[in-house]
């Protein structure tokens, strides 16, 4: 049995019942980083909430969604909020809608840890009392804010949202999606936002940070490359399907799919010879 288990998902939107997903089944191990890449409006994004359990009210979702062997699409919504934030965690692509404006990082963080002790399950998780691990919150946001590389932990943690720039952002987000020790974190184009230099540290830290807590991972991004640097597995979706799944190493060497190929090809801009023409996507599709 894997962790995570999707099988035959459907989803359509609104009462014309625009189709967004068709038939995607996959699976996830403990421990496993798989990525998922596809263009815009692929359905990528609408694949991670159907998982966690956060489709709009207009969504209608068939299939299975089954983690740690528990069916999700049958879950009462208090269930599932608790299993957020707990044991499968999310990162979005951008914070600032991600996180309370109203309230101090470092509080946001605690409250975090609080929700899921006070449930009372795991106490021995980090070998502590839990009774001790709530009076420490704080102590022990500082810490994971500190690993995330947030220099100035205490500053951080004291200020709201809108104060700290995108990078520290994207970091404090990822210490909150790890602070529980979560078993899956999905990340929805986590560094997207992030100017290059700072995309590729945070990259780097959700790959040691990933190892050091033993999570899986869903990770999506419509870069090869910046999967290549997480994953050692991959899922192409074009047009609501999975239509290619492979090793990373497989589908760089020998894609299959016109859309696949495109991807590659592009990803390859550095091989083409002086004064070729580029190749573009639809050069692929062309064919297809
Ligand atoms: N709330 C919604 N109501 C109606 N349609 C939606 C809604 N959310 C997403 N969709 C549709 O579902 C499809 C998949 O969207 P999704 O956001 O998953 O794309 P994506 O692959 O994440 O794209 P991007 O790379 O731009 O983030 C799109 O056609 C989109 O218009
Ligand atoms: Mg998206």
């Amino acid at each position: 049995m894997s962790l995570l288990e999707v099988a035959d998902l459907i989803l359509e939107f609104g009462k014309r019942r625009s189709r967004a997903l068709s038939n995607v089944s996959f699976t996830l191990d403990a421990g496993q980083r798989l990525g998922l890449i596809g263009e815009s409006g692929s359905g990528k994004s609408v694949t991670a909430l159907a998982i966690m359990g956060l489709l709009p009210d207009n969504a209608s979702l068939s299939g299975s969604v089954s983690f740690d062997g528990h069916e999700l699409t049958t879950l009462r919504d208090d269930e599932y909020s608790r299993l957020r934030g707990d044991r499968m965690t999310m990162v979005f692509q951008e914070p600032m809608t991600a996180l309370d404006p109203t309230m101090k990082v470092g509080l946001q963080a605690a409250e975090v840890l609080r929700l899921h002790y006070a449930r009372g399950k795991d106490a021995d998780k980090y070998g502590v009392a839990q009774e001790q691990i709530v009076d420490n919150a704080r102590e022990r946001v500082l810490q994971m804010l500190d690993e995330v590389g947030l220099h100035d932990p205490v500053r951080v943690a004291d200020s709201y949202v809108h104060q700290l720039s995108g990078g520290q952002r994207q970091r404090a987000m990822i210490a909150m999606a790890l602070i529980n020790r979560p078993d899956l974190v999905i990340f929805d184009e986590p560094t997207t936002a992030l100017d290059v230099t700072v995309q590729a540290r945070v990259l780097r830290l959700i790959d040691d940070e990933l190892a050091a807590v033993g999570a899986a991972s869903l990770f999506i991004s419509h870069d090869l490359a910046v999967i290549s640097q997480v994953c050692a597995d991959v899922m192409v979706m074009y047009h609501g399907e999975i239509v290619e799944q492979g090793s990373v190493q497989q589908i760089f060497e020998a894609p299959i799919h016109p859309y696949t190929k495109g991807l590659v090809a592009t990803a390859r801009l550095d091989l083409v010879a002086p004064g070729e023409r580029l190749p573009v996507i639809e050069d692929f599709l062309e064919d297809a």
